[in-house]
């Protein structure tokens, strides 16, 4: 597949599950397209790490894999996009998260991207990534991750070489706080009842597509290139 440029890419949505393997695939899409991965969840352990207000609000909730608050997300994510790094596009990895938050970005692309000349004038592209159920909590109980680049592995299917070590850096690895089994089991209801019906939002406006998540971590990859790249307004771009 031919390298794209930056130019046309624009906003990327990636939906899915927890553990459905939205920061793989975003970290891919960060090396082909040189575009920004805004991870809600990183933005919020950040806050939560570094005891800003914001995160002694969120600490507890998160904990307990429950959902922060749709008002608690708005100013956090309008700031990350109005950062110049955004211009040419970035990928969304966990937001929108409820259909509000889905009609909050909507509004702010509506306001802040399409009157401004810089920034063009595309809708996200929105792609799911469908994984089945068991799949998601064994992947989940084998994550680790390096606390220093953000590298994530998993001792089941991508294991390091050297065990429990990065191998881009060589920190020790770590086990997010919340994936643990019953934090899991939270997160994955919460995703059930919340998240769900996001994808049902953008589907009834005819701009989900879906990929298939449980097939090794190449093949959801070109999966995802092929969605962008035959996205009309990156097709549209690159002609
Ligand atoms: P967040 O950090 O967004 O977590 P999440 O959505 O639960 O997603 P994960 O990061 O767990 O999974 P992933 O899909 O990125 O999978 P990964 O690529 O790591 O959110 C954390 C918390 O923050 C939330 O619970 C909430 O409290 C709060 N929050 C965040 N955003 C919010 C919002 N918008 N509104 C309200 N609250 C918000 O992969 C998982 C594992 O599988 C890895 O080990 C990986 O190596 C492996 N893997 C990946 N792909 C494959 C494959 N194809 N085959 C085999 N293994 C694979």
């Amino acid at each position: 597949m031919a390298e794209a440029t930056s130019h046309g890419i624009g906003p990327i949505v990636l939906l899915g599950a927890p553990g459905s393997g939205k920061g793989t695939q975003a970290k891919q899409i960060v090396a082909r397209y040189h575009i920004p991965q805004i991870s809600t969840g990183d933005l919020l352990r950040d806050h939560v790490q570094r005891g800003t207000p914001l995160g002694a609000l969120v600490k507890d909730v998160m904990a307990r894999g429950q959902l922060v608050s749709d008002d608690l997300m708005y100013d956090m994510v309008a700031q990350r996009l109005r950062q110049a790094d955004c211009d040419p596009g970035f990928i969304l990895d966990g937001f929108p998260r409820t259909p509000a938050q889905a009609g909050w970005l909507d509004a702010f692309f509506e306001h802040e991207f399409f009157d401004n000349a810089t920034r063009g004038r595309c809708l996200p592209i929105v792609i799911q990534i469908d994984v089945d159920y068991n799949e998601l909590l064994h992947r989940l109980s084998g994550r680790r991750s390096c606390p220093v680049c953000g590298r994530i592995y998993n001792v089941y299917s991508q294991p390091p070489r050297v065990a429990d070590r990065c191998e881009v850096d060589g920190s020790p690895l770590v086990t997010r706080d919340d994936d643990r089994e019953e934090v899991i089991r939270e997160r994955l209801t919460a995703y059930e009842l919340q998240t769900k019906p996001v994808a049902a939002y953008y589907a009834s406006k005819g701009r989900l597509v879906s990929v298939n998540g449980d097939l090794p971590v190449d093949e959801v990859t070109e999966q995802v290139f092929k969605a962008i790249e035959s996205h009309p307004a990156v097709a549209a771009d690159q002609n």
